[in-house]
This record gives C-alpha cells, structure tokens and sequence, in this order.
C-alpha cells in the first residue's frame, strides 16, 4: 500500500515536470497556428499531431488512435472529447494548456483525434507492408520499379518522346532521367520562392516536343519584397538548358502568403494548355472575382496567347486567360482524350476535398459552397449547393490532401480502365476511383503509407509513374502475373 503510494506521487511529479516543460512550446505554436487558418489539412494535421506529441503523449497513449480506441469516461463524440480534453484536466494545477489555448487549438485537436481513429487502419497496416515485392490489390498484383532518386521533394513528371522522364524537385531543381542512368541536372531553371508550398512545381512536354523541343514549368515566382505568385515558363529544351525562355502566366497579385499555389498544367486534344491556380490563401478576395487570377483554372493557346473562345474574353475587366473559376487549391488536372472530359482535383479546408469535371465558364463555388465540415459530425461549416455553382462529381470526407491525378487508359491495366487514380499527401496513399463512365462508385486504396503522394501520370510507355516525398521518389508501377 504504502509503495503503491509513494510511486504514484512520483508519477504524479514526473508529469507535472513534463508537462511544464513543454507548455510553453506548445502556446507558441498555437499562435503560428491561428494565422495560418488557411493552411492545407495536411499541414494542420501536421500541426495537430506536434500539439498531441508535446502536450498530451506524456500522459496518454503514445499512438493517438490507440487513445482514441478506449472508451472515455464522457464519450468518444466530437463534442465530449472536445470538452473532456478541455475539463478533465482542469485540476490539474501545472497543466497550462488549459487555460492558454485558444479554441482553435483545442478545436484542431479533436478533429485530428476524431480522424486518426480513421487513419489508424493505414497506420498499423503500413509496418508490415513490404513494398519491394509483389504487391496484391482487389484486382490486380503489381510491382514497384524505382526510376529516380536522390530528389527531395518531386511535385511533377512528365516524359519526353524517348521515354526519358522529366521531373521537377519543389527546391528548384529539375532533372532529367534516362532509364539506368545518372540522373541529369537541367541548366537555366529560374528562381524559385522555395517557401512553405512553394518552389518550383509542375512539368508538361509539349505534344510536338519532337518537333519542337517545347516545356511549360509552373513554379511560385519571387518579387524583391520577399512576396511570390503563381508563374507559368515555356522554353526550349536543348542540351539539357532551357533556353529562349517566355514568361506566360504572372498570376498577380503578388503576396506573402506561402499557401495555395496551385498548380497543375495539362493539355487538351485540340492543343489548348490548362493552367491551375489556387486562391492564395485570400479566400474572400479571389476565387470569386474575375479580376484576379487566383482561384481559377486558365485556358492558353501553345505558344502562350488567349484563345478567342476563352468564356470571359468580352467580359469588361475580366482577366481573358480564365476558363473557370471558384477554386480553392487545385493540385490534380488530367484531360481524358476518350470521353473529351478535363478532370480536376483540389483541395478542401476539413472534410471535401473535391473531384470535378472542368467545364468552360463555370463557377466551382469556392468559397462561397463548400463541403469542408467540422468534424463534429452534424455541423456544417457552409452551404454546399447554390444555383449557378457547380457541385463536385465526387468528395474525399475526411480531406486526403489530394495530389495529382491522372485516368487510367491504355492496354497495360485492364482491370482498371477507366479509373481515375489520385494522390494523397496525408495518407500517403493512392486513391483508385472506381468509375462506372464518369461516375466514381468505390475506392480502393494502393500502396497504404508509402509516403506523401505527390504526382501522377501515365508514361509514354503505357506505365503508371508517381511520386513519393522525402525520400524524394518516382516509382512506375508494373502489372506481375499472379504467382499462384
Ligand atoms: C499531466 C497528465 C496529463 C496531460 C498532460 C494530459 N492529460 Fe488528459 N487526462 C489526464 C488524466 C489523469 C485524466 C483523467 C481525468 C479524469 O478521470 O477526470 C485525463 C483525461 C483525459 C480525457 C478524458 C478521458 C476519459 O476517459 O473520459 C481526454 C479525452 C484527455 N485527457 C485528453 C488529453 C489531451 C488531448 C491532452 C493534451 C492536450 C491531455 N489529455 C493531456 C492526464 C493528462
């Protein structure tokens, strides 16, 4: 009894010391937080799982979804954990957090530990998964090919006529790979602002490359008082130089805002470029004002001049190069040749990270409608219908952190055909939807955990590529036989 005692009083003190050294880190989080409302889920998810490792881990479980997985004294709802984490701990003389959070925090963290309950599936599945072998899925076993290493942060590929893949990496470079060989370094990249989102994005090869040796860079263009934006290059690619060099898109209004760049570039069948912007982190301001290019997807010619279709080109003030607008942060763009269909993915604020099919002129809601919720299961945060706005073909709930997005066509994934494939920066996992025509009906999540899943593409070659964070990796994905 008397040990019983004793040691309890010493895990009482060692709590309170542990708790009181981390306090003061955690308020200073908190208020980065609270300027950042805008930032993506990911990041916020990010921001939610530090609060729970530095103020709350010392006490509870370690794995929040193993937390999450006893039943509470008050119940395990959004609303009576919201309150328990707020009042169970009020007694409690050094646990500051209390009384210095501010309702955000506490707020964010129940969202994050409402969804790791849902994530915890992919978390204990991952350690025994083992990636260098063959990989079984609902229909169809795979294996993984590594074609380019060494990269930090690769956010778009695209293929030369050769089979060569062209990748960018976020901190500015952009490589060249030739199957088996070194890696090369192009020369004549422009400078990037390398800052929270932002650097240096996506790739597209023009489709007369051979021709033409033409690309189209996207990546966050820096002014001299530390602001940036969205910019689209075209240039030459010879001798691994890009030359005769052209500024296309200069997506002003420059900000200091490190947050929703975009951005996507994808061709159509009659040759037009597509361009994906998000909304800056100035929801209120752009996605819904034809004056501003953020918040917009862009319709170019090749060479970088305004179709004379464009919706908006009679338009007073209106900023010609707009094809749609009312986007929050689009970071999947693939244009489907066989059903003449541009498909978008972007993302959402909580839950809703949307699928949609871009059509000329029309408004996609932003931030007007919206299915972002909390994650107090009943309250919606916005209205998700309005006339005159376009509602998604289909939403994530919970955000996945939607990245890259390409449709499966061709003859090397039978099994698939037809089926959109989408990254997911949060989960670390491909998202298969599966399509009855253009109608998502399932989903199927490939390769569970194996890192932040950043682009997407059908190679040349027939193959899936796509490509993983930190190790910094692009994979192709190849159908095996079944060994059986
Ligand atoms: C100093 C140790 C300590 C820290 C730090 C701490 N807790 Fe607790 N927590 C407790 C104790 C002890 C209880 C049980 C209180 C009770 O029974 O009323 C509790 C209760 C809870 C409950 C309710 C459990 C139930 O069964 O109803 C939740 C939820 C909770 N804590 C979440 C958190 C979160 C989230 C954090 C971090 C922000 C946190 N706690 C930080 C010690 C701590």
């Amino acid at each position: 009894m008397k040990k019983t005692t004793l040691l309890f009083t010493l895990f009482v003190f060692a709590l309170i010391i542990a708790c009181k050294n981390e306090s003061t880190t955690a308020t200073t989080t908190t208020e980065a937080i609270a300027e950042e409302e805008e930032e993506e889920i990911d990041e916020q998810y990010l921001y939610a799982s530090t609060l729970y490792q530095k103020n709350c881990a010392s006490c509870h479980e370690k794995s929040v979804a193993k937390f999450m997985q006893k039943d509470f004294l008050h119940g395990n709802s959004w609303n009576e954990v919201n309150r328990s984490i707020r009042y169970a701990h009020t007694f409690m003389e050094k646990v500051d957090f209390v009384k210095t959070w501010p309702d955000s925090a506490f707020n964010k963290l129940t969202d994050y530990m409402l969804v790791s309950l849902e994530q915890q599936t992919i978390e204990s599945f991952a350690t025994d998964v083992d990636y260098s072998s063959t990989i079984k899925s609902e229909n169809l076993s795979f294996k993984l090919d590594t074609m380019v290493k060494g990269l930090e942060i690769p956010w778009g590929i695209d293929f030369l006529p050769n089979g060569d893949i062209l990748v960018t990496d976020r901190n500015g470079n952009f490589y060249r790979q030739t199957e088996g060989a070194e890696k090369v370094l192009i020369k004549g990249t422009p400078k990037v602002h390398y800052d929270g989102q932002g650097g240096l994005l996506d790739v597209k090869v023009h489709p007369d490359f051979a021709t033409n040796q033409t690309i189209y860079i996207s990546y966050s263009k820096p002014n001299n008082k530390k602001e940036a934006n969205t910019a689209v290059m075209m240039a030459k690619l010879v001798n691994d130089e890009l030359v005769e060099q052209k500024i296309i898109l200069d997506a002003k209004p420059y900000t200091t805002k490190k947050y929703h760049f975009g951005s996507r570039l994808e061709f159509d069948k009659d040759g037009y470029l597509y361009v994906t912007i998000g909304d800056r982190a100035n929801r209120d301001e752009n996605p819904q004002d034809l004056t501003k290019y953020p918040g917009k997807i862009h319709r170019f010619n090749a060479d970088g001049s305004i179709p004379k279709d464009n919706p908006f080109v009679d338009t007073e003030s209106a900023i010609p190069s707009i094809w749609s607008y009312g986007h929050r942060n689009p970071q999947g763009l693939v244009f489907d040749s066989q059903t003449n269909t541009m498909w978008e993915t972007e993302h959402a604020p909580r839950g809703g990270d949307e699928v949609n099919i871009i059509r000329k002129g029309k408004n996609y809601g932003w931030r007007v409608i919206s299915y972002g919720i909390n994650y107090n299961g009943t309250t919606f945060t916005n209205t998700t219908h309005k006339d005159g706005m376009e509602q998604p073909e289909f939403y994530y709930m919970p955000s996945t952190g939607t990245c890259g997005l390409t449709i499966v066509r061709g003859d090397k994934y039978p099994a698939w055909e037809g089926d959109l494939l989408a990254g997911s920066l949060r989960f670390r996992y491909i998202s298969r939807l599966k399509m009855d025509g253009q109608k998502v009906v399932g989903e199927e999540r490939l390769v569970e955990n194996i890192g932040r899943l950043r682009a997407i593409k059908m190679g040349n070659d027939g193959y899936i590529y796509f490509t993983v964070e930190n190790p910094g990796i692009v994979f192709r994905l190849m159908p095996v036989e079944d060994a059986i």
